[in-house]
C-alpha cells in the first residue's frame, strides 16, 4: 500500500507536528521530513530508510535567524556563507546545541544545517514551526529521489505523506561545509560549486575520504547505487549484438547498438545536467539493461558534485 500524496503545504506541516514521516521537495531533492525535536520521529526517519545510525541527518531551517535553536555559534566564515547563499544548496556543519538529540547528530558534537530555497519546503518549514530532520528521501545507499514518484517507488509503504512539488530543479544534494576557526573544508561536493564558495570566503580544502575514514560519516565509497551495474569510460565502446547496454552521458556522443541513451546536456550545460542526472539514473535501472556505461563530467562547477555520485554509483 502506498502513502497518500499532496501538493498542499498545510497538510504537510500538520503531519510534521503531529510526529509523521513526511517527504519533501527541495531544490536538491526529496528529503524525508520529521520535526527534529521529535526523537521517535527521527528514530522513525532511520528505520524507513534503512539508513544507519552513525549517518547524520541536515536540520532544515526556514530562515538564519532560527540557527541558534540547534547550533551555539556560527564562524565568520560561515556566516558569510550563510548570508551569501541561504536559502540554497548549502550546508554547514556547525557547533550543535545540547537540545539537538545524538540520534540527529550520531553523537557529534557539530550539527549540519541549511536554509532551503524551494518554495513548497519553506511554506512548511514556517507552517509547522519546529526545525525539520530529513536526509535524501531513499532507501540507504540507494539513487536520491528528485520526483514524487521516486520517492514513492522507495518508499511510499514506509512514509505518511509525500509533498509533490515537481521536479527538484538544482537535482544534486547540497554542499557540506565544515569551517574551523579560519580553515573551510568542503566535506560532500554539491549543488553549490568549489567556485562559488571561494569567491567569497577564499580557497577551500576539499576532503579526501577513503572507504574506511569517510570525509563525512556516511559518505561511503558505494552509495547512489542504480541495482543496474554501472562503469565510468571516456569513450562510450560500441556494444557488440546480443547484449542490452544503456549509456549516460553529459552531452553527445557516436555511440553504436545501445538500447538506451539519456544525455543530459545537449549543449554542455552542467546545471542542466544536474537536474536530469538522477532522473536519467532511475530510468536506465528501470530499463530492464545488463550494464551501464557513463560518460564523466569536466571537473569543475557541478561537474564535480556529478563525478562523485557517479563514482560512489559505479562502486559496489
Ligand atoms: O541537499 C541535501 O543536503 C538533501 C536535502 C534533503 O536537504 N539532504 C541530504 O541528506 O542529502 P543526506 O542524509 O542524504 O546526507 C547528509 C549527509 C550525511 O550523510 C553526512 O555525510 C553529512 O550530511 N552530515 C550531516 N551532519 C553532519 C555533521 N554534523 N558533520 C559532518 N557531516 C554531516
Ligand atoms: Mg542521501
Amino acid at each position: 500500500m502506498s502513502c497518500q500524496i499532496t501538493t498542499d503545504p498545510a497538510i504537510a506541516a500538520e503531519v510534521i507536528r503531529r510526529g509523521g514521516l513526511v517527504a519533501l521537495p527541495t531544490e536538491t531533492v526529496y528529503g524525508l521530513g520529521a520535526n527534529a525535536w521529535d526523537g521517535e520521529a527521527v528514530a522513525r526517519i532511520f528505520a524507513a530508510k534503512e539508513r544507519p545510525a552513525f549517518d547524520p541527518l541536515i536540520v532544515h531551517l526556514p530562515d538564519i535567524g532560527a540557527i541558534n535553536q540547534v547550533a551555539t555559534s556560527i564562524p565568520a566564515k560561515a556566516l558569510r556563507l550563510a548570508e551569501a547563499f541561504w536559502p540554497g544548496p548549502l550546508t554547514l556543519v556547525l557547533p550543535k546545541q545540547p537540545a539537538v538529540s545524538d540520534l540527529v547528530t550520531s553523537g557529534l558534537p557539530t550539527v549540519g544545517v541549511r536554509v532551503p530555497r524551494h518554495p513548497l519546503m519553506r511554506a512548511v518549514l514556517e507552517l509547522a514551526g519546529v526545525p525539520i530532520a530529513a536526509p535524501s528521501a531513499n532507501r540507504f545507499g540507494r539513487l536520491s529521489p528528485t520526483t514524487a514518484e521516486h520517492v514513492r517507488d522507495q518508499l511510499g509503504d514506509r512514509i505518511d505523506l509525500i509533498l509533490d512539488g515537481g521536479p527538484c530543479p538544482v537535482g544534486v544534494e547540497s554542499t557540506i561545509v565544515f569551517i574551523d576557526g579560519d580553515a573551510a573544508t568542503v566535506l560532500r561536493p554539491g549543488g553549490l560549486s568549489n567556485e562559488a564558495i571561494a569567491e567569497i570566503i577564499g580557497p577551500v580544502d576539499i576532503a579526501t575520504g577513503s572507504s574506511d575514514r569517510p570525509a563525512a560519516p556516511g559518505m561511503l565509497a558505494s552509495h547512489y547505487a542504480p541495482h543496474t551495474p554501472i562503469e565510468i569510460v571516456n569513450t562510450p565502446p560500441a556494444v557488440r549484438r546480443g547484449v542490452r547496454w544503456g549509456l549516460l552521458q553529459f552531452t553527445p556522443n557516436n555511440a553504436d547498438g545501445y538500447a538506451v541513451i539519456e544525455t543530459l546536456s545537449v549543449h554542455g550545460r552542467l546545471e542542466e545536467a544536474a537536474a536530469n542526472f538522477f532522473a536519467a539514473l532511475h530510468r536506465l535501472d528501470h530499463a530492464g539493461l545488463d550494464h551501464i556505461i557513463a560518460t564523466p563530467f569536466p571537473e569543475h562547477g557541478l561537474g564535480r558534485a556529478l563525478n562523485d555520485r557517479l563514482r560512489r554509483a559505479a562502486t559496489r
